[in-house]
């Protein structure tokens, strides 16, 4: 599709702020997961479970977990080089690396920091960015605001998670949804293209208690204690979860096709957050998505939160399913609360 003909179809909620011609593309994706696959087979031995049981309520057959001496900033690293060799972009060329996770190597330095020394992105500057499974939109958005007010030329967004080293192996109430994994984005002006047209941002730190971690922050040092009451494993509130994630996800997408002035029939790929089958459904029906419009990638990888859209927006670009121009519906909800939706032309 020709960039003139693309121009026509929608409107870009930015033109307004005069940016002239100016635009955020993401001109390379990537992702990476580690080689151990955990299925649910293998769950069935370690709590009261069944392939069954998670089949039909969460969609999830397997998930992959990092090695011991593999973590959030090797996952993201590989993610990174791999969008990195896609967009045609030396380490030098980076300025600003971000790296959306709630599973930090260590509380700091940042994993960005880490990030950067492995990659040899000696020019860039570096920060971790904390929205739990939105995080990846989030950063979007942050990465977004450098390129279109001219600051950098070339940004580095990765959403990478070792949740395994946070889940509570005992307790088959969570430890079911979660698998390890990273996805990276390379943001940069590109002539002719409208890019990432618009991202809706949102939060609710009244409901944090739905899905936290309790230990090791300030509030919850670690202790003796503290490690045998389970503090520093994530807990969530299931039920109210799922419903806050439902309504949060359509309002925020249904916001963001209304700044463009769009439907959602307009969309080629809607690249819901990976949590749960059934969310991805009911988010879906309520938007009023035909099922093949709707990317679904969490059979293989569970829940990987801020790793999640940007594994999914990698695989669907990989796999062929979209051509310059597509545009694309990213929805994210998670932990804080928080949640986002943003519109990508392809
Ligand atoms: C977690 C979730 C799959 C549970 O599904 P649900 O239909 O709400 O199930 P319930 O919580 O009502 O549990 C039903 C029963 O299954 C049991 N159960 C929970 N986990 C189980 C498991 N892994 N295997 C077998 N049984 C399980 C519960 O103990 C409960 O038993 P009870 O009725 O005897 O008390 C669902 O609530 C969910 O997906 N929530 C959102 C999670 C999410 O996406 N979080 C991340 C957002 S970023």
């Amino acid at each position: 599709m020709s960039p003139q003909s693309t121009q026509k179809k929608f409107k870009n909620p930015r033109a307004k702020y005069n940016f002239e011609g100016r635009t955020c593309s993401i001109s390379g994706v990537g992702s990476y997961v580690p080689a151990k696959i955990l299925t649910n087979a293998d769950l069935e031995k370690m709590v009261e479970t069944s392939d069954e049981w998670i089949t039909t309520r969460t969609g999830i057959k397997e998930r992959h977990i990092a090695a011991e001496t593999e973590f959030t900033s090797d996952l993201g690293t590989e993610a990174a080089r791999r969008a990195m060799k896609m967009a045609g972009v030396t380490p030098e060329q980076i300025d600003l690396i971000i790296v959306a996770t709630i599973t930090p190597d260590m509380p700091f330095p940042s994993t960005a920091c880490l990030v950067q020394h492995k990659l040899g992105a000696k020019r860039a500057a570096a920060f971790d960015l904390e929205a739990a499974c939105s995080g990846f939109i989030y950063a979007l958005e942050i990465g977004q605001q450098f390129i279109m007010s001219r600051t950098y030329e070339t940004v580095l967004v990765i959403g990478a998670e070792k949740l395994s080293a946070i889940t509570d192996w005992k307790d088959r109430n969570t430890c079911v949804l979660f698998g390890d994994g990273a996805g990276a984005a390379i943001l940069q002006n590109r002539q002719g293209a409208h890019g990432l047209l618009t991202a809706v941002m949102g939060a609710d730190g009244g409901k944090s208690d739905l899905l936290f971690m309790p230990g090791g922050g300030s509030r919850c040092p670690a202790t003796v204690d503290s490690i045998a009451a389970r503090q520093h494993f994530l807990r969530m509130e299931g039920k109210e979860t799922f419903k806050n994630a439902v309504q949060a996800m359509q309002t925020a997408a249904e916001e963001a096709l209304r700044r463009c002035e769009i439907t959602i029939s307009q969309i080629k790929c809607i690249i819901p957050h990976q949590a749960n089958r059934r969310i991805i459904d009911a988010v879906g029906e309520r938007l009023g998505a035909r099922p093949e419009q709707l990317f679904v990638n969490l059979q293989k990888y569970g829940n990987t939160s801020a790793a999640s859209v940007g594994i999914a927006l990698d695989e669907a670009v990989h796999s062929g399913l979209l051509q310059r121009g597509d545009l694309i519906l990213l929805i994210v909800f998670g932990a804080g609360l928080t949640w986002g939706a943003a519109v990508i032309e392809w």
